[in-house]
């Protein structure tokens, strides 16, 4: 943990990436934090996004833990992210898979990830993930629904286009400042419709 993470100034933000598709999202968002100097983030990898880190981008596990604050080992149910008394002000899962969608929903917390997202929702503090499976089984949408109707915000990366990107890169971006704008974080270059348009 560098000194940024040392001030208590600092607003805590988790961060969850789990085994779906679109890890790039989860890296964007923190290169984006990084340069926000008022956050301080908290990060939580799976197995499975561990794997499509590698397969899906070109970063090394190294390089995406050393856009967070604080790295944790997603067997480490001991951890701060572990108990409601660690103050944050809410986690995002981005990417979040179909399995980490069931543990939620289903309040079953068998690794830090699971366990910190079901700490922000009893704690009653913001949670939103950014589901990924295409087609969707009435399983995913039924557990997607739990989710919701518990405060959860089911943001699924879907792309957009009102913005005229012009590359992928624009789209996840985009995507990314909408995610960050739920916690009223600013994303430099973010276009909202009507206003800069
Ligand atoms: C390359 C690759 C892509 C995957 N994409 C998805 C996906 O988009 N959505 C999903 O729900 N699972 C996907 N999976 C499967 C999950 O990674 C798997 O179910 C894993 O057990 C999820 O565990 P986790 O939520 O703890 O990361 C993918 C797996 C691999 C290897």
């Amino acid at each position: 943990m560098d000194s940024k993470a040392n001030s208590p100034a600092k607003k805590r933000l988790v961060i969850g990436m789990s085994g779906a598709s679109g890890a790039v999202l989860g890296i964007i968002l923190l290169q984006i934090l990084k340069e926000n100097p008022q956050w301080e983030t908290h990060l939580i990898i799976s197995g499975g996004a561990e794997q499509i880190i590698a397969q899906e981008t070109g970063y090394h596990l190294k390089e995406v833990t050393n856009l967070a604050d604080k790295f944790y080992d997603i067997k480490n149910i001991g951890a701060g992210l572990a108990s409601g008394t660690f103050k944050t002000e809410g986690m995002i899962i981005i990417p979040c898979s179909m399995k980490t969608v069931a543990g939620l929903a289903g309040g079953y917390s068998d690794n830090l990830l699971l366990r910190a997202a079901d700490v922000t929702l009893k704690e009653r503090r913001k949670l939103v993930i950014l589901p990924r499976e295409t087609p969707l089984s009435v399983i995913h949408l039924r557990n997607m629904l739990t989710l919701a109707q518990s405060g959860v915000i089911t943001l699924p990366p879907m792309v957009t286009y009102y913005h005229q990107p012009q590359s992928i890169e624009d789209m996840n971006r985009h995507l990314a400042g909408k995610v960050l704008d739920l916690f009223g974080i600013e994303m430099p270059g973010f276009k909202r419709w009507g206003e800069t348009l």
